[in-house]
């Protein structure tokens, strides 16, 4: 009997209704046979990055917890909010801290790149930045997806209720699940 691969899935904000978190479970939802660990930024609060900090404090305890997190996955679907053009100010937080644990920090885990707003823009700026980004220190990103105007395209019963969005989205999550089972 084999162990089923498991997904972390998160939003990158701290929105008790983030739509990056909506988005993040509902494309863990289209995955079959698969664990899904859907985790809560806001229980990975810590204080404002500060070197400062790190030397008198060191590196909190949290941010190993989200670190073992990564580490325990097989696969990552991860849901940016974008503010002002970057990432929100939470995950940001969480990332710096965790960032000063070691160097590695995606592990190479499969990751699926997603992001949606509001508006007509669908937070893409944050989806190119964090692509560029992370294509460095990870060799598996599978592809990007942005959603734009989240709430006339998505509804709570079904999801992506716009074809040419919902196919887009499989399609790169076919190549999500095609690294994640080769691995
Ligand atoms: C401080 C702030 C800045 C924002 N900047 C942007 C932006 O640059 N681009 C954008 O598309 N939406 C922007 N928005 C709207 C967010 O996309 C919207 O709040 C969205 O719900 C955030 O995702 P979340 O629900 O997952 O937190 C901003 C919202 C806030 C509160």
């Amino acid at each position: 009997m084999s162990m089923k691969k498991r997904i972390l899935a998160f939003g990158a904000s701290s929105s008790k209704n983030s739509i990056n978190k909506q988005l993040a479970a509902y494309t863990s939802s289209l995955m079959k046979d698969v664990q899904i660990n859907l985790i809560d930024l806001n229980d990975y609060e810590m204080p404002l990055f500060s070197v400062d900090i790190e030397k008198e404090s060191g590196i909190p305890e949290k941010a190993f917890l989200f670190k073992e997190q990564i580490k325990s996955s097989d696969g990552i679907i991860l849901s940016l909010a974008e503010h002002n053009g970057a990432y929100s100010s939470a995950y940001k937080n969480i990332f710096d801290w965790t960032s000063r644990i070691e160097k590695e920090f995606w592990y190479n885990r499969p990751m699926l790149l997603l992001a949606t707003s509001p508006g007509p823009n669908g937070a893409k700026r944050v989806l190119k930045i964090a692509n560029e980004a992370y294509s460095y220190s990870n060799k598996n990103i599978a592809g990007s997806f942005s959603l734009p105007s989240f709430y006339e395209n998505f509804s709570n019963e079904k999801g992506i209720v716009n074809d040419t969005f919902k196919n887009d989205l499989l399609l790169q999550l076919a190549q999500f699940e095609k690294l994640l089972f080769t691995k």
